[in-house]
């Protein structure tokens, strides 16, 4: 497996406030498209960020496409298409001048590329950018990034505005770009039942750490969920306990991806949905005591 995108021992701290992130370490592989999930704080927006340099690594180390964005930002920034999570457009430009902007400002871009996204879109070239609606201005953003043929996406919170057919056509221009040109994307969202078809890996945040770095089938594989309370599940596979929609008390819990199927040990509870993985390990990581030492702001 080659990696991509790599973090070991990344912490970061701004000012000299709370740790946002500390003891990350991940790597994503070439070729996969990586969901990166975790409740509103948890450091999605700050990882993506410091993968091209945007932020500066307190402490630890990240490598994009090979580079180290806190040594060389212009390097990484050339390896990068990147879709910021707020709206990135210039209001009173209209497409066709973004396009052009971007050829001038980033080598190699495809202008006939990200035309040709463009295009699907059904937004024509001479729209200006303010007059789009949130979710058209994000599908532009995302025609910009595959504009660059970089061959690593960053994402954050692309699906935010999109509507349910909007977020299903923009996953499938997205997997068909990764598939064809052997791209690697990392999305951030908090969409998970969308992600779930489109992701192969799963990466949680939570209370500053990585909760949770896994592929989604073995997500799915490695976990259960058994009703009642959480005094019903044995404390050592219990993972996290939260509602379900209808109020009643779900317990996510950790199994061996094979499970014994005879008649005296049957599976306990049901299968997992990612979603329930995903607020399972939430859950979790809300109850765990910070590791991480809060210190006083200056
Ligand atoms: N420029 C900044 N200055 C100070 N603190 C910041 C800054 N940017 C982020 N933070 C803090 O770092 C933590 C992580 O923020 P971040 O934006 O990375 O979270 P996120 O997971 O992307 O959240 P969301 O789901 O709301 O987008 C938060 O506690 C936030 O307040
Ligand atoms: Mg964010």
């Amino acid at each position: 497996m080659t990696a991509v995108l790599e973090a070991h021992g990344f912490g970061k701290r701004y000012r000299r406030r709370n740790w946002a992130l500390r003891g990350v370490d991940l790597t994503v592989p070439e070729g996969s498209i990586t969901a990166l999930v975790g409740p509103n704080g948890s450091g999605k927006s700050t990882l993506i960020r410091a993968w091209i340099g945007f932020e500066r690594p307190t402490e630890g180390r990240l490598s994009t496409g090979g580079v180290d964005p806190g040594k060389d930002r212009d390097a990484a920034v050339a390896k990068v298409g990147y879709v910021p999570q707020s709206p990135s457009l210039y209001g009173n430009l209209t497409i066709a001048e973004h396009i052009t902007l971007a050829t001038t400002l980033r080598d190699g871009f495809d202008a006939a590329l990200a035309a040709q996204y463009i295009a699907r879109l059904s937004i024509p070239l001479t729209a200006v950018a303010a007059e789009l609606s949130g979710g058209e201005q994000a599908q532009v953003g995302l025609a910009l990034a595959l504009g660059t043929r970089a061959r690593i996406l960053l994402l954050d919170e692309p699906l935010a505005s999109l509507d349910p057919l909007a977020r299903r056509e923009f996953l499938h221009v997205l997997v068909e770009a990764v598939r064809s040109e052997g791209h690697t994307a990392l999305l951030s969202s908090h969409v998970i039942t969308d992600i779930e078809q489109a992701c192969d890996r799963l990466i949680v945040l939570g209370k500053g750490h990585t909760l949770l770095d896994l592929s989604i089938s073995e997500a799915l594989a490695h976990h259960r969920v058994v009703e009642g309370p959480p005094s019903f599940v044995p404390a050592d596979a219990l993972v996290g306990s939260f509602p379900s929609a209808g109020g009643d008390s779900l317990n996510l819990i950790r199994v061996p991806a094979i499970q014994p199927l005879t008649a005296d040990a049957p599976p306990v509870g049901r299968s997992a949905t990612l979603e329930e993985v995903v607020i399972g390990h939430m859950a979790a990581g809300r109850l765990r005591r910070a590791a991480v030492p809060v210190e006083a702001a200056a």
